[in-house]
């Protein structure tokens, strides 16, 4: 049967962990191309500079095609149903890796499509960015139990809600300082105290980011205004101005703590310069980390 990745909860513990193993001996070992003769499509709705270019680079490593195109050549749900499309490229290709607006379409395309469809960031989730992530975390820590991870800023974006329930699955405690109104969204919650039941995590939300920094021994953010909310942007620099990860947030925070950021970054908005720039940043790790564990998740995937 095909596998997709459309959440973080499409996998489970065991299989996260293959992806990580088949990432690391990738690394080593690319040149056997296991890819070879997969045509990949990648079609993104929206900007990207991380995921596109470390799949493109992936696939090319791996030995596989890969072909890009924008929503101005498909009209996914506009110019052609969904159903349609999916069936259609399932003919082509033997993969969709895709980013866009409403996770629905999403699932609408995996439903109808015979290849495996891989997320590359919807409205509601970027389940490949918190694999990533949680794969450096495991590579700069040496371990993922009894760690803390505080996410300082939209609670319920796409970036934190795959955080969320990719920590609480691998046994990362996690906390999420939000402004009211921004905490994490119920549903991802609810299965986040899921896996928390089988992984002992702790999951705690406040509005308080000095209390969240406190415990911590990674501080994450990302953008306050994610794609597609640009409308909203004076009002939410307004309501996160206090959820900045700055130079005294940090000094609240455990000695050797590490800062994350998936990028792009707004500098002086969601973190200062300095922080970014200092000593304790892993941004750059992380983001090279995409690399890696793409050639992961598309060998687990599709071979
Ligand atoms: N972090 C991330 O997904 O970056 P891009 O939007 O540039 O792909
Ligand atoms: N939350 C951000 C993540 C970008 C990788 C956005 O959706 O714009």
């Amino acid at each position: 049967m095909k596998k997709d990745l459309l959440c973080v909860s499409c996998l489970e513990p065991a299989s996260i962990w293959r992806i990580f193993k088949l990432s690391d001996e990738l690394m080593e070992r690319y040149d056997q191309k296991p890819l070879q003769n997969k045509n990949i499509l990648l079609f993104f709705e929206k900007p990207s500079l991380r995921t596109k270019v470390s799949f493109e680079v992936a696939i090319n490593q791996l030995g596989g095609s890969c072909l890009f195109l924008s929503d101005l050549e498909i009209g996914l749900g506009s110019r052609e149903e969904v159903k349609d499309v999916a069936r259609v490229l399932s003919c082509y290709v033997d993969c969709i890796i895709a980013r866009v607006f409403s996770h629905q379409k999403l699932i609408e395309l995996a439903q109808y499509a015979t290849i495996p469809v891989i997320n590359g960031l919807s409205d509601d989730s970027h389940p490949c960015q918190a694999l990533s992530d949680l794969y450096t975390i495991w590579k700069k820590k040496g371990e993922l139990m009894d760690i803390s991870l505080s996410f300082i800023g939209d609670g319920s974006n796409n970036v934190a809600s795959s955080l969320i329930l990719a920590c609480s699955m691998m046994g990362v405690n996690i906390t999420v300082a939000s402004p009211n109104g921004y905490y994490p969204r119920k549903e991802v919650l609810d299965k986040a105290e899921g896996y928390a039941k089988a992984s002992g995590v702790l999951i705690k939300v406040t509005s308080d980011p000095e209390e969240a920094a406190r415990s911590a021994d990674l501080l994450y953010t990302d953008v306050w205004t994610s794609m597609g909310q640009e409308r909203e942007k004076e009002e939410r620099l307004r309501v996160f101005s206090d959820f900045q990860i700055n130079e005294k947030l940090l000094s609240l925070a455990k000695k050797d703590c590490l800062i994350m950021h998936c990028l792009p970054a707004h500098r002086g908005e969601e973190i200062t310069d300095s922080v970014i720039e200092g000593p304790n940043s892993i941004v750059f790790a992380q983001a090279e980390n995409r690399l890696v564990t793409q050639r992961g998740i598309l060998v687990y995937l599709l071979t």
